[in-house]
Parts: structure tokens; sequence; C-alpha cells
């Protein structure tokens, strides 16, 4: 595939570009599902396997849809056509799994939109907010209001809840005029939509850290439960979040870095996304815990003691139920919920219109439609399919929905997909080269690695491991029907959007596009050598005796020492096969020669048998560790030695990693390199 070069709109500055990848990484699930999922799974230990996750899988991962993106100029589908003519449908499930989530992300801004007017109102009539209430009693009148008053309560219109039905209307206008001038406007937009939540959560943050009882909080937050780190859990939340939390495999991050200048630098830029995004993460923990310890103690001096851990739910029971109590118990609480969610619409909107303008830019590039037809349709289409979160079971369809997005079928499966596409079926020499020469730092080869072995094999084991649960779930009466046999309609829904996704991915990516012609004719004729079909078919060969030592441990789960051996037997011929096939990945795909196609078959099935050695192996691990609660800490008014440790640790994490970025991006400017501009090599 030869590079198209043609004129296609830009972000107006750099600063514009990395604003608007950061709008869309940090969103509502740096607010709820970090700090809960922190706060759950191990304190400040859980930071380790999540430090781990960002820059071992996030940040390079990011790399690879920036440098994706802005190798072919394209949006998802369109990219990963001229990547591999087979692939695009690989683009293609992104974008309509990223449509999903603008069907109900909106609604959950309405919410928003409809809880700062109840603060604006409680400002303006000095009444009390309509979810305030004392002690225990309080926490089940926030909830009150929010699942009955507000969700299922108040006028209707047809089937739908009225209020939420205009709120959502609302947000989607909101969407409409950030976008419909194209990415020159949203760099603008974001300059807004992105410091503006920062300053608001380092006010709460300040705000909730001077509040007596502030260190109680903080305690729950951050005092490290080690145990945790033994539970396999606690790794795979790490390694789900952080995907979510950076907008990876929806194709977002691919079309953002396709409007980018040509000569835009993708490795620095990639990396203070994830670091921000990490530090605005963090530190909405630490206002939400600081917080909460402030209420505590408040309560506690009322003589009407609210536990922490009662409080603290993830998801929206964080945003509507228990922040709202929290923030309802103190001084000045209707300015404050106002700012809070304030914040929160400034936070998702930007999320929000990111995915929009992902499937937007996918379909008219792959149409050729225009732009100011397209959007309007598709906001349309939006609020349309939002209705079905408007009603009166919504919230709990909406988390269905989202369950199924961000589990086993959506982020693990597309992001593994992306990964052994990008990684076995084109050239990665080429997408990293292509990043190398622009930016302000160099990428080596342990990053071919890293993309074709490391994280298929991690997220290759994240994938069989949650249809490991699913199927567990389904035997216990959990999943797809419940324990009467009655199918379970929500997840029945559910599992056929995902479905259907999977289908009409396929089915676009073989609809023709105006563009075909003209790639067909921009293709080189190349030439190329097939090399070492010998050693292809021997990692090949390897891959499947791996896969068939395997089978006799599905039939014996239950380890013993035997089946411990056929395990180890499997594993080991699988990494042999794998490295194998990506040595020869690496030497031979080169433009001039081409390895063995079983190499790449081999490969592949090398991660399958890989992963599903490493699921046995971490399903037997979990039985092992038994079920430790959080530490308690109910007691603690101070944080412990190694906390200070821990935050201290995170802050230098934060600071020097933004300031060597940062140092990075003046040197290359002040060496002004000229761009060494090569010839651009076909990808596949
Ligand atoms: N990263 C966003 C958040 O943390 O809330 C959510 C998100 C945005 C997910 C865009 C996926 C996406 F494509």
């Amino acid at each position: 595939m030869q590079l198209l070069e043609e004129q296609r709109e830009t972000w107006g500055t750099r600063g514009g570009f990395v604003l608007a990848a950061i709008g869309s990484a940090v969103g509502l699930g740096n607010l709820w599902g970090f700090p809960y999922k922190l706060y759950s799974y191990g304190g400040g230990a859980f930071l380790i396997p999540y430090i781990i996750a960002m820059f071992c899988i996030g940040i390079p991962l990011l790399i690879l849809e920036f440098s994706l993106g802005h190798f072919t100029q394209r949006a998802a589908p369109d990219a990963f056509r001229r990547a591999n003519k087979r692939l695009e449908f690989v683009g293609w499930w992104g974008i309509i799994l990223g449509f999903v989530i603008i069907t109900y992300y909106p609604t959950i801004l309405a919410y928003c939109f409809s809880y700062m007017g109840d603060s604006l109102a409680a400002i303006f009539t000095g009444a009390a907010l309509p979810w305030a209430g004392e002690g225990a009693e309080g926490v089940r009148n926030a909830s009150k209001y929010f699942f009955e008053d507000y969700l299922a309560g108040g006028e209707y219109i047809g089937p739908f809840r009225g209020e939420i039905l205009f709120m959502l209307i609302l947000a989607w206008i909101l969407m409409y005029f950030c976008i419909f001038r194209g990415v020159k406007l949203v760099g603008k937009i974001v300059w807004l939509t992105v410091p503006l939540p920062w300053i608001m959560l380092l006010i709460l943050a300040i705000r909730g850290l001077t509040l007596e009882g502030s260190m109680k909080g903080l305690a729950f937050y951050l005092d490290p439960d080690w145990t945790q780190l033994a539970k396999p859990s606690t790794w795979r939340f790490a390694f789900g979040q952080v995907f979510f939390s950076l907008s990876l495999a929806f194709g977002v991050m691919l079309t953002y870095a396709s409007f980018l200048h040509r000569k835009s630098d993708i490795n620095n830029n990639a990396a203070i996304i994830g670091i921000a995004d990490f530090a605005t993460s963090f530190i909405g923990g630490i206002a939400i815990f600081a917080t909460i310890g402030g209420m505590a103690h408040v309560t506690s001096q009322a003589g009407q003691p609210v536990p922490v851990n009662e409080v603290i739910k993830g998801g929206p029971g964080l945003a509507f139920v228990a922040f709202p109590y929290a923030l309802a118990q103190l001084p000045g609480a209707a300015w404050w919920s106002l700012i809070f969610f304030f914040m929160l619409i400034t936070l998702g909107i930007d999320s929000a219109f990111s995915i929009t303008e992902s499937v937007l830019a996918g379909i008219v590039d792959k149409t050729g439609w225009r732009r100011d037809i397209v959007l309007p349709v598709m906001s349309l289409v939006g609020i349309g399919t939002g209705l079905m979160y408007v009603t009166i079971d919504g919230l709990s369809f909406l988390g269905t929905i989202d369950g199924f997005v961000n589990g086993t079928w959506g982020i693990a499966f597309i992001g593994l997909i992306e990964c052994v596409a990008l990684g076995w079926f084109s050239r990665l020499d080429v997408l990293r080269d292509h990043a190398n020469e622009r930016s302000d730092w160099r990428l080596g080869r342990w990053w071919n690695l890293l993309i074709r072995v490391m994280i298929p094999v991690v997220l290759g084991t994240l994938f069989f491991w949650s249809l490991y649960d699913n199927v567990q779930e389904y035997n216990a009466g959990k999943f797809l029907r419940d324990i009467n046999g009655q199918w379970i309609i929500n997840d029945c829904v559910g599992m056929g959007i995902m479905v259907l996704a999977c289908v009409l991915a396929v089915t676009m990516s073989l609809i023709r596009s105006p563009h075909d012609k003209t790639e067909k004719q921009a293709r080189q004729q190349r030439i190329e050598i097939a090399s070492a079909r010998s050693w292809g078919i021997a990692g090949f060969v390897l891959a499947c005796l791996a896969g068939l030592i395997f089978i006799p441990i599905f039939l014996f789960v239950n380890t013993n020492a035997k089946e411990e051996a056929f395990l180890f037997a499997s594993f080991l011929l699988g990494a042999a096969s794998l490295l194998m096939c990506h040595g020869l990945l690496e030497r031979f795909d080169n433009g001039v020669s081409r390895p063995s196609g079983f190499a790449r078959l081999g490969g592949v099935m090398a991660i399958v048998d890989i992963s599903v050695c490493l699921l046995v192996i971490l399903v037997a691990l979990s039985g092992k560790v038994a079920d430790t609660q959080k530490t308690p800490v109910e007691h603690a008014d101070h944080l412990s030695q190694t906390s200070y440790i821990i935050l201290g640790v995170v802050f230098v994490l934060i600071v020097f990693g933004l300031g060597w970025c940062f140092w990075k991006a003046i040197g290359a400017v002040a060496k002004n390199e000229p761009e060494q501009q090569s010839e651009e090599e076909p990808l596949s």
C-alpha cells in the first residue's frame, strides 16, 4: 500500500491535538472507574499493576494507533484496509462498538445536566439539595432520590422519562456544535473542556484535603493491601481500566491522529497523553476520598456515623449517590455540587464527541458522503437509539450494554485482534519507522516484541478469562439465562448487539468504497521473495503441538501433577513457537523478502495456546487465594508511612514523566532537525 498524500484537514496546533486526545481519554471512567477500582483492589498496591499496564500496554498501543492513523491519514476502517486489504473489518468493529458507546454515554451526561440544574435551583432558592439527608438515613435518601425520584419518577412522555429525554437532546445538541465544523474547531474547544475540569478537580481536591477527617478517606484510598496483588483479578481490572481510560480499540485515537500534520510527533505525544490521563485519575481519587473522609468525620461528630465502605460504590452510584451525599453533608453543599456536576459534564463531553467524530470520520472516509449531512443524521440516530436508556429500566440496561462493550467481546477482544492484525499481518517496522522519523524520541525494536508478542498474550489471556467467567456465570444461571432457565432479556439484547456488531463490521468491509480505485492505482507492484519457508512450517508445527498437548488439560481442569506437566510442556512449546515466528517476521518481513504465511499462522496459534495455558494457571491461582477484605482502616485517621511513600512515588513519576516528555519536546524544537523524510514504504 502506498501512502496517499492528500489534502486532509489538520489540527491547528500540536497542543490542540494533544488536548483533544487527552479530552477523549480523560472522562467519566477516570472519576468513577479508577478510584473505585483502586480502593477495591488493594489501595496503593493496585498502582503497581496499573502503572505496569499503562507503560507496557497503554502507551505502546497508543503509539501504534497514532502511527497507523497518521501514516494512512484515514479513520479506522480505511486505515486497517491500507494495512492489509483483508483487515478493514477490524476498524469497523471498533467503530461500531464505539457507536454503541455513544448511544449511552450522553445519557449519563443528561443525568449530570439534571443534577447541575438541581444544584443551581438550590443556590437560587436557598433550599436544601433534593438528595440531602442526615447520617445513614441520608445515604438511603440520596439513593432513593437517584433511583426512584429521578430515574423512575416525575413526568413521562410515552414510555420515556421527560426530563432525562430533554437533557439527552441537550447533550447531543452540545456535542453536535462541538464537532460540526471539523477538528480545527475541536482543537480550539478542548482548550476549554480539558483545563476546566482539571481546575475544578484541583479545587475539589484542595477543598477535600482541607476538610477535617480527610486523611481517614485517603487512608481508605491509599493504604496498600499487598495480598490483593496475588489475586489475578486485581491485574485484570488494572489492564481493563487502562484500555477504557485511554480510549483504545474504538478507533478514536487512530482517527484523531489521522488529522495530524505530516510532521507531527507521535511517540512523545502518546507518552504525555498516557501520563496526563493517569495523573487525572489519581488526583480524582484524592478529591473523592478526601471529601468522603470529611463526610465521615461530620456524620460521626453528629452522632450518626456512616461507615465509609457503605457509601463507596463504583459507576453511577459513586457520581450520583455517594459523592452528592458526601457533598450534601458539608457547608456550601449546593455550590460544591454545582462544581462537581459541571466538572463531570466538561470531563465527559469531549470523550463523547471523540467517539462521535471517529464514527463520523469512518463513514465519511469510506463513502465520501458529506460530513454536514452525515453528522445530523448520526446525531438523530444517536438520540433515537439513546431512547432505550430513558425508560424506567434504562439504567440497568445501560449497565448491561456497558458491561458488554467493555467486557469479553468488546475491548479485550478488539484490542487483541488489533494487535494481532497489525503485528502479524502488516509490516510493523514501517509503522515504527514512521513514528520514529518524526518523534522527539525513538522506539527500539522492543516495541515490536511488545506489540506482536507480549500485549497479545496479555490480552488473549484476559479475553479467554472473561470468556471462562461468562461460561461459569451461564452455568450458574447468572448470564443469558436465569436459574429457572428463562432468558435474561438485557443480556440477550447485549449479546445480540455484540454479534450484530461483528456481522455488520464484516458486511461494511465488503462494500466497495470510491477510494478503492485510487488505491489500486497507487499500489506499487512489488516483487518479494518468500523466505524461510521451512522455518515457518517448523514454527507452525510447534504451535500445533502445543495446542494438541493442551487438550488433555481441558478435559481434566483440576490441576494435579500430571496435568501440570502437560501444561508446562504446552506453555514451553507455545513460547518457543511464538518467539521463533516473531524472529522470522523481524528478519524477513522487510519489503524485499517475505516470511512464509505459516510463520504468521504459527504465531497467532501460539498466542492462543499460551493465553489458554495462562488462563488455566490463573484460574487455579484465583481459587487458592482467599478472598480477603480490604485491610480495615476504619479507625485510621492518618496515612500510614507506606502510603506517604506511595504518594511521593506517584507524584515523582508524574512530574518527572511529564517533565522528561516536555524536555524532549523542547530539545527537538531547539535542534529543529530537518525531518528525515525517507520514502514511505508500503504497509503490507
Ligand atoms: N476514555 C473515556 C473515559 O475514561 O471515560 C471513555 C471512552 C472514550 C472510551 C472514548 C472509549 C472511547 F472510544
